[in-house]
């Protein structure tokens, strides 16, 4: 399969009184067709790396260095116009965190839609016929055309997050971005939000997601493969199944003990535990490896020197950033 997304070392930071580097230096690629995780700790720079890729940083956000390729092309290296208008929504689509509340509450879902169809086209197509795509695809991705001709207000939580990934979809973007869609919703709504991305790329209206969840439990429900974030830069990188079952990085380790297990069979679930401490201050982060002031099996050196990333032997697709692998 062909890799569809490509970053190379990026690095990332907030201007202010001090710069704060929400991504410092992350490496990963994508291949077509796959469901990657993206999961760490509130505050660990997550949808910082996905507002970097998607091309859209916020003001106060600012690209330094580094590569992001969606298929051919290279993100900060192409003209904005070319970006607006042929990449984003068409080939690569990003849904920001609390994404639903940006729904315009004085104008229907349609006619939201319409603001955001001209906006992004750059053309003037007629009110029909951006009802009558809207309404197909609504239909297609399981939502109502009932739902169309609602106020925001008007709609579940549930609701208006799927008719915000609808709408981020209409165009039948190779990769889709989604940054936490799940965490301000109910457990019913979760599922109906899970079943919905796996739907979007099961009917080939999509190819690929990048979803983002502080919550490892949503996400083993649907990612084929992880990676695990702390202090702005990636730690581990693996399977889901093996991230989940055989964690390499302490970090992750005491990330996975957190999940709450139930067990079918009736058997006692695993002990919960947390990991003790707090994020560093990305403003100075800490020394060597940045997980030492909180790791339990941190070493001497740990303190000095950061550790490479890792392919422990027999471990082909994991990668671990941890000098505890290297022989
Ligand atoms: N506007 C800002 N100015 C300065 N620092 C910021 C700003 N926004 C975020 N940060 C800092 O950047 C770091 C990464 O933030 P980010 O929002 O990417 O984390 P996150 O992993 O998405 O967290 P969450 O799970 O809470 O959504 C945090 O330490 C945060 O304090
Ligand atoms: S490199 Fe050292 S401090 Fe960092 S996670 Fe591994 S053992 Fe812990
Ligand atoms: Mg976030």
């Amino acid at each position: 399969m062909s890799e569809l997304l490509i970053v190379e070392d990026l690095r990332g930071y907030y201007t202010g009184a001090y710069q704060v580097y929400g991504v410092d230096g992350v490496t990963f690629s994508m291949v077509e067709g796959e469901i990657l995780g993206l999961a760490g700790e509130s505050g660990c720079g997550k949808s910082t790396l996905a507002e970097l890729i998607s091309g859209a940083p916020r003001p106060l956000l600012l690209y330094e260095s580094g590569k992001v390729q969606v298929h051919e092309y290279q993100i900060y290296q192409m003209d904005e116009e070319l970006l607006r208008t042929e990449v984003k929504c068409k080939i690569m689509s990003y849904v920001p965190q609390a994404s639903m509340e940006s729904l315009n509450p004085v104008k229907r879902i349609i006619d939201f839609i319409m603001d955001v169809v001209r906006e992004r086209t750059g053309k003037k197509e007629s009110k029909k016929e951006i009802y009558k795509l809207a309404k197909k695809h609504f239909t297609r991705v399981g939502l109502d055309e009932d739902s169309l001709k609602r106020y925001p207000h008007e709609l579940s939580g549930g609701m208006k997050q799927r008719a915000v990934i609808a709408i981020s979809t209409l165009w039948n973007p190779s990769l889709l971005i989604v940054d936490e869609p799940t965490s301000a919703l109910d457990v019913t709504s979760q599922k109906q939000m899970i079943k919905m991305l796996f739907d979007l790329k099961q009917k080939g209206i999509i190819q690929s997601i990048l979803f983002v969840s502080h919550d490892i439990a949503s996400l083993r429900q649907i990612c084929d493969r992880c990676l695990i974030m702390y202090c702005g830069i990636v730690v581990e990188t693996g399977k889901m199944d093996d991230i989940i079952n055989d964690p390499l990085h302490p970090y992750t380790e005491g990330l996975v003990s957190s999940i709450v297990s139930f067990n079918p069979d009736g058997t006692k679930p695993k002990e919960l535990k947390s990991i003790p401490g707090n994020q560093p201050d990305l403003r100075n982060p800490p020394s060597g490896c940045r997980f030492h002031p909180r790791c339990p099996e941190a070493m001497t050196h740990c303190k000095q020197y950061e550790p490479p990333m890792i392919i422990p032997p027999h471990k082909k697709d994991h990668n671990v950033k941890c000098w505890l692998y290297k022989k």
